[in-house]
């Protein structure tokens, strides 16, 4: 699919050939006095003063068939309030919701010069720019992988009509490759279990890396297994599918600056192994690598956007299932920090991995170390589907998430770390158990990885509620990419203003991981 960003007023939009225009209606909008109005303000003039719209109520939109002097067959005025980004974000995908399967291939959307005003965001026209491309791309998605029946997406050119084009290149840049790394989270999510092994994901990475930005390095069980990553290795042996770490690396600022590490979850189906999940709704675990989705989609987006900063990302991948072989409650695990894990829990198997790629991430001394999982039920009670839930050892780090959540339109919420909350994990018979009481799961499971992290500034992101939805809609969300690239893109700007302490000298032991490329796999 392709966007256009343009400079058109609403006359020029009515000129504008399409199949459909959309135009976005703020409350007070002006459609020019009467004798200068164009067709297509005249009819908006005309609905307004009919009452067959109003500005000020969000959600219903009207609708018409080849008005006269209008380019576009359809034409559909959708009221957004006072022109706030959730706004313009419901009209536009309850637009292009309501286009799908009309043969519409070239939609025209027009946001007026209010847009994006009376709200705590300010004028900032960029943000309803970005909210209106992200909801053009949602509600357009199709899944195709597995359904050869299924119609392919059927818009292929959006104009976006704006007052000033040239003041938004860069938003509209930024909203573009976003799309595309929130694409590709979304079908590497939807993906089935079969398909989406941790062979799959290593060769989603390797295609990343073709363009040249980036390099990929793909690691085997032989290889971790030298890297003494006992907790990930426990995870993987219940499965015949072998495991998978997978090292991505975009540098995009000069090698001695510290680079942004990000680890994601890459569980491709979490069954709960001999601690087995009921079997309810046990398909949706397919989405326990969104994690890994989300670091594969930023990459994508880093590919397009170029931004002046390095940027690691880690993947430990394997399935969690039952077999002879696999972990049982009750063993100890020997994680590649040599901190020892009494497993109480086959189904807390996601810290058992990301406690590997953490110890892992400290080779590249990172500036920040954020992980991304699909972590623990208890945070889905915690916060539902709206907010991601944010831990960090860092007020810096939290902040600058909070911040990029709010401006991406996806949004995290600060949750505790309260070294009481760590008292659960003591065990027996190891350093620590990977399951802690009944209470605070989602904390409790932060405070397992704490453990693991050092004094490298971290964060992490328990996405188990907002990266899928369940019931009828049922499929992945692509987030939060939205959110990563926006804060990467941030880091990589105040980094211009600020120069960074450079990076310490090579370790000898990081050169190897470094090494460019591992046969096999
Ligand atoms: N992948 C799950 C968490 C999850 C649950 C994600 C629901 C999405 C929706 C994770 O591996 C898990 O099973 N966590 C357990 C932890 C428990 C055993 C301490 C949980 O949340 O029940
Ligand atoms: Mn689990
Ligand atoms: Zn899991």
């Amino acid at each position: 699919m392709d966007f256009e960003i343009k400079t058109l007023d609403l006359s020029a939009a009515g000129a504008e050939k399409a199949d459909a225009l959309l135009v976005l209606v703020p409350e007070g909008f002006q459609p020019g006095t009467a004798r200068a109005r164009s067709p297509l303000a005249q009819l908006l003039a005309d609905a307004v003063a009919a009452r067959a719209i109003d500005p000020a109520k969000p959600g219903k939109a009207l609708s018409c068939w080849r008005p006269e002097g209008v380019a576009a067959a359809r034409v559909l005025l959708s009221p957004v309030g006072q022109g706030q980004a959730r706004r313009v974000q419901q009209a536009v995908a309850a637009a292009v919701t309501s286009l799908r399967g009309t043969g519409v291939k070239r939609l025209v959307v027009w946001l007026p010069p209010a847009t994006g005003q009376g709200e705590a965001n300010g004028a900032d026209g960029g943000l309803a720019l970005r909210a209106a491309m992200a909801a053009v791309r949602d509600a357009s998605y199709v899944y195709t992988a597995t359904k050869p029946k299924a119609e392919p997406r059927e818009l292929q050119r959006v104009v976006l009509g704006v007052p000033d084009a040239q003041a938004l290149r860069e938003d509209f840049r930024a909203a573009y490759a976003t799309g595309l790394g929130v694409e590709l989270a979304r079908s590497l999510g939807d993906l089935p279990p079969n398909v989406a092994t941790p062979t799959h994901l290593a060769q989603e990475a390797r295609k990343l890396a073709k363009p040249g930005a980036i390099r990929c390095q793909v690691l085997g069980p032989r290889e971790v297994e030298k890297l003494g990553m006992g907790a990930f290795i426990g995870v993987a042996r219940g499965s015949r599918e072998p495991l998978r770490f997978i090292v991505l690396q975009y540098q995009g600022a000069p090698a001695a600056q510290a680079p942004v590490v990000l680890v994601g979850k890459g569980i491709t189906f979490d069954s709960g192994g001999i601690s087995i999940k009921p079997a309810a709704e046990m398909d949706e675990m397919k989405f326990d690598m969104s994690g890994a989705a989300s670091v594969l989609g930023t990459f994508r987006a880093l590919a397009e956007l170029k931004p002046r900063l390095n940027v690691v990302g880690l993947v430990p991948a394997c399935e969690n299932l039952p077999d002879g072989q696999a972990m049982k409650p009750g063993d100890v695990l020997t994680s590649m920090s040599g901190q020892t894990i009494e497993v109480l829990n086959t189904d807390a198997e996601g810290r058992l991995i990301l406690c590997d790629a953490l110890t892992y991430a400290k080779r590249f001394k990172p500036r920040a170390v954020i992980d991304i999982a699909t972590l623990t039920g208890a945070c889905v009670v915690a916060l539902g589907a709206v907010r991601s839930g944010l831990f960090a050892s860092d007020e810096a780090l939290a902040g600058a998430l909070q911040v990029a959540g709010e401006a991406a339109l996806d949004p995290c919420w600060r949750m505790p770390l309260d070294d009481e909350y760590g008292e659960g994990l003591k065990s027996n018979f190891a350093d620590m158990g990977n399951v802690a009481g009944r209470m605070a799961g989602a904390v409790t499971a932060a405070k397992f990885l704490q453990r693991f992290v050092g004094d490298m500034p971290w964060a992490h992101l328990d996405i188990a509620g907002t990266a899928w939805r369940g019931g009828a809609a049922k499929g992945s969300t692509g987030r939060p990419v939205g959110l990563l690239v926006r804060y990467l893109l941030d880091e990589a700007a105040s980094q211009t203003s600020r120069p960074l302490p450079a990076r310490p000298a090579k370790v000898a032991s990081r050169s190897r991981a470094l090494a460019p490329r591992t046969r096999g796999h």
